[in-house]
């Protein structure tokens, strides 16, 4: 499994991740938008980590599904090696959903530590659309600008 330029994860290990994230935005904290998402993101030892969003009473407090499983990776020591990562809303006929902004970023710190470029898959109901992180944020500012 390597972080190669291949626009797709082999069947099974796509299902594994997909599942993955729909797991992970069942315990969405999403009281204020009633919006859960969840997000995995996929290893190349294999390993998954997960999140889901966490809003706040404060509501600009609220942390999206991608940022927590970020701060958790990198809270359990993962410093690169970042191959994919999956995406879902759960709401009612949801279309795919991309990564915000913020959350772009918070990606490419993970993956620029390893110099991967991970695919990102923006899971829908009827749709699942892969997409490079490098393509949704092109001329990433990270770490390497700060050496
Ligand atoms: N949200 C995510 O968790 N990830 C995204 O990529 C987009 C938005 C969350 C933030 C907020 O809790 C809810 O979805 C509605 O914006």
């Amino acid at each position: 499994m390597g972080g190669g330029a291949e626009m797709s994860l082999d069947d099974a290990t796509e299902a594994r991740l997909i599942a993955a994230a729909r797991a992970a935005a069942v315990h969405a904290y999403a009281p204020y938008s009633d919006y859960p998402v969840g997000a995995a993101l996929l290893f190349e030892d294999g390993a998954i980590i997960t999140g889901c969003n966490t809003e706040n009473a404060s509501y600009g407090l609220s942390l999206c599904a991608e940022t927590v499983a970020v701060a958790k990776a990198l809270g359990e020591g993962r410093r690169g090696g970042l191959v994919a990562v999956a995406v879902i809303g759960l709401a009612a006929g949801a279309d795919p959903i991309t990564p915000c902004g913020r959350c772009r970023q918070m990606l490419n710190e993970v993956a620029a530590l390893g110099a991967s470029d991970p695919l990102v898959l923006c899971v829908g109901e009827a749709e699942v659309r892969r997409v490079r992180l490098s393509v949704l944020l092109p001329h990433a500012f990270g770490p390497s600008n700060l050496t």
